[in-house]
């Protein structure tokens, strides 16, 4: 831009010293004029010379003249071209963070609707899993996406991951943790839990007995780690429902920002990729447009209530995917009663996604390795040796 500017100065310089030329030349040049008419002698002959040589300077002024004006009205046009192509979202600063009145938000559109089944996982667990099945693969950064119901005696023990993180919401209920490293801990309902298993946890993860023993229910979100931090150290963020900021564009919609910024209410979660995990809630008759970083993967999971999603109502327990164009998704609750959901989106990444079961990494040689490492207690995986949870005995 700056260069630009740059050089229209020059131009317009040198277009004002043309200019000025071009007016000396054609004061010359009508002077002279005035002057060879009368004189018919031999001074005339000179006179008439002058006059054929002002005549040439005056073709050369005048295409100089147009040349540069020619370069001006194109330099305009660039400048005005890389005014109008820079993107309007292009940092999670400048990010259009508008309300669902404003009439020039660009709202996403609706790409897929795909419905959690519930099935059964494990003894007496039951989930409803939409992303990482057949028909939602490829959403990088996205490799899972679990609602769990799953009561006490159920559960998830030992069990190792490397490569990706898991992310643990807690919708109703509570979950214990305990890992090889020695971190334990307790998430409850609001909680959260952001694991970065890097070069490798093994852990345990297990529902608490509830009254009734009604089930524990959560979601559990994993995010795919960029190539070059697939093995980085290990590492917890844990948020009590408090410590979680809420943002609130108007009376009827509250959002609790899990990570990301939703209104310039920013999470104190940090990711390696970049995620905005959002959980709204909407009053009958409210809307709201939450603004999303540009080309980001995105998709809204519903949870209660019937919001209009783009256009479109939507019952719960669905994953609706959303176009990657437009500064976000416009969302309302045209319904009875509150609409509950969340919206995820993520920084895709440009690599190969090769699982197995709680490894995932970039090729096959790097399952081999996580495999081997595991198997010996090797290379992130040295204290799984000997160790088994307290928490997971509950399931033998
Ligand atoms: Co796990």
């Amino acid at each position: 831009m700056a260069l630009f500017m740059f050089v229209v100065i020059v131009i317009v310089l040198l277009e004002i010293k043309v200019m000025r030329r071009t007016f000396v030349i054609v004061r010359g040049l009508s002077r002279s004029t005035q002057i060879s008419q009368p004189i018919t002698n031999a001074t005339g002959a000179i006179k008439y010379k002058r006059h054929a040589e002002s005549g040439i300077m005056q073709f050369i002024t005048i295409a100089k003249f147009a040349f540069t004006t020619l370069i001006i009205a194109f330099a305009i046009h660039r400048i005005i071209n890389t005014i109008r192509t820079k993107p309007t979202i292009n940092t999670q600063d400048t990010i259009k963070t508008q309300d669902a009145s404003d009439m020039s938000f660009i709202t996403r559109t609706i790409t897929k609707v795909v419905r959690a089944i519930e099935q059964s996982e494990g003894v007496g667990a039951r989930v409803r899993r939409t992303i990482g099945t057949g028909n939602l693969r490829n959403l990088s950064p996205f490799l899972m996406l679990d609602h769990f119901s799953v009561p006490y005696g159920a559960g998830f023990p030992d069990h190792p991951h490397r490569g990706q993180e898991t992310v643990t919401y807690m919708l109703d209920g509570a979950f214990q943790h305990e890992d090889f490293v020695g971190h334990a801990g307790r998430i409850e309902t609001g909680d959260l839990q952001w694991m970065t298993a890097g070069k490798g946890i093994v852990h345990s993860e297990m529902p608490v007995k509830q009254p009734g023993n009604k089930p524990n229910v959560g979601l559990q979100l994993w995010v795919d780690l960029p190539e070059a931090k697939k093995l980085t150290e290990p590492r917890y963020q844990e948020l009590r429902d408090a410590q979680i900021p809420r943002a609130h564009p108007n009376e009827k919609v509250e959002i609790k920002v899990i990570s990301g910024d939703s209104f310039g209410v920013k999470s104190p979660v940090q990711t390696l990729v970049g995620v905005w995990y959002l959980d709204v809630k909407i009053a009958p008759g409210g809307a709201v447009s939450q603004a999303l970083p540009a080309s980001w993967t995105t998709f809204v999971y519903t949870l209660t209530g019937r919001p209009t999603i783009a256009g479109k109502e939507v019952d719960p327990f669905n994953t609706v995917v959303l176009s990657t164009e437009g500064d976000g998704i416009t969302i309302e609750n045209k319904g009875k009663e509150e609409a509950r959901f969340v919206i995820i989106s993520g920084e895709p990444l440009e690599q190969r996604v090769v699982q197995h079961g709680p490894f995932v990494m970039t090729s096959e040689e790097g399952i081999y390795d996580a495999m081997r490492d595991f198997m010996s207690h090797s290379n992130g995986f040295e204290r799984a040796k000997g160790w088994s949870s307290e928490i997971g005995k509950a399931m033998d």
